[in-house]
């Protein structure tokens, strides 16, 4: 949300993401160069701010972008219209031109104009009825990033978000055949993929039997480190005049792991107490207040997530062994379903292996959560 002084849920812009401009020019520098990307990581560290800024700079660089995301879309016609609007506000600087099409075409004098618009680019006026044809639409579509390229001699990156959703959307997995199909032979267009699911991205541009295999060179996110946190968050307090030490801050960044969005919401929280306390300094018992707020708020999250893996053998119990920091396989237990477990967890980036086979919560903040359930 613009104007919070620590921006929580969505992506954030330049100035509020922490330690990120080696990766941001990394993956500029690789899509200028013609390279695609994929970029997967678990919920809420950042994917959507990286992949947002690039865009950005890509279009003060005079790049044509789009981008479409897939968690917000539910058929093949919704993704077609979505992609050919994000292509075609490049040349018109309307968000949804269709819409706006559809309005004028009505006239005969409009239908006339817009023919001539959009004429070089093979546009259908059938695509403008209520009902088109959803598979003409949608390979309409998926070549227009190129055609729209090449005819204003531009370059082009597009932004696939939530990409393993693809099939939900299109409701089989031949969606990704397709899509390749059609950008494979593209040369002006690069394609940046994310995901929040690393386990299916991971297949998709890892599996050799997938339509996208290699297709992509896979960049893994890296973390924010400590200090790079320390300096934003003493700042951002000093912005308001309020003191907050180093020691302070660290503890913040011990109880969130410096997660991105946990951060966030810790720091934010504990802005807001100090500001109904009408105080100026950052104590220790003001970053345990922020902490337990900002659980209160993370409660539909977690129990949402809890939910879903309650549905899995033993994954439930599993991982609040780890939480409460047991030993995880016990005589008793059937070990093949406890590793079972265990790549579950993992899969669903809710863990990850640190050393020695040990695993520990990608979200420290959830292990908390889970220890004070009961
Ligand atoms: N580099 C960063 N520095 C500081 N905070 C960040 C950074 N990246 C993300 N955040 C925090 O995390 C939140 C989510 O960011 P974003 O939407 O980019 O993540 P995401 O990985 O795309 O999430 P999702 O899995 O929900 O799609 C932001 O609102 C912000 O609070
Ligand atoms: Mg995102």
């Amino acid at each position: 949300m613009p104007g919070r002084l620590f921006p929580v849920g969505g992506p954030v812009s330049e100035k509020d993401i922490v330690d990120r401009e080696d990766f941001i020019v990394s993956v500029q520098t690789r899509l200028t160069d013609g390279q695609s990307i994929m970029l997967a990581g678990p919920r809420r560290i950042g994917k959507t701010s990286i992949a947002y800024e690039v865009l950005r700079r890509l279009k003060e660089q005079r790049y044509y972008t789009a981008s479409v995301d897939f968690f917000r879309l539910s058929d093949i016609r919704e993704f077609a219209v979505s992609l050919i609007n994000a292509c075609l506000e490049n040349r018109t600087g309307i968000r949804k031109t269709l819409d706006v099409l559809k309005d004028r075409a009505r006239t005969i004098a409009g239908m006339a104009k817009l023919t001539v618009k959009f004429q070089d680019l093979e546009f259908d006026l059938n695509f403008l009825q209520d009902n088109p044809d959803e598979n003409l639409l949608l390979d309409y579509a998926l070549e227009l990033t190129e055609t729209l390229a090449s005819h204003d001699n531009k370059n082009m990156v597009v932004l696939f978000d939530e990409f393993q959703d693809a099939s939900r959307v299109a409701n089989q997995s031949e969606i990704y055949k397709k899509m390749r199909s059609h950008f494979q032979n593209h040369q002006n267009v690069s394609y940046m993929f994310l995901g929040s699911k690393e386990g299916v991205m991971n297949t998709l541009f890892g599996n050799h039997k997938e339509a996208f295999y290699r297709y992509a060179t896979v960049l893994p996110i890296p973390s924010i480190p400590e200090d790079s946190w320390l300096g934003y968050i003493t700042q951002k307090f000093a912005g308001q005049h309020i003191k907050a030490d180093d020691r302070v801050v660290r503890e913040i960044l011990r109880q969130t792991g410096g997660h991105p969005q946990d951060t966030m919401l810790v720091c934010s929280e504990i802005y807001y107490a100090i500001l109904e306390a009408g105080e100026q300094t950052v104590t220790p018992e003001y970053v345990q207040l922020g902490h337990s707020r900002a659980l209160l708020t993370l409660t539909q999250v977690y129990n949402e997530i809890l939910d879903e893996i309650g549905q899995r053998t033993r994954a439930r119990e599993v991982l609040k062994r780890l939480a409460t920091g047991k030993t995880i396989y016990i005589q008793s237990d059937n070990s093949n379903e406890t590793k079972r477990a265990l790549d579950y967890l993992a899969t669903k980036a809710i863990i990850e292996k640190g050393g020695r086979g040990s695993y520990k919560f990608i979200e420290p903040m959830f292990q908390e959560y889970i220890l004070r359930e009961d």
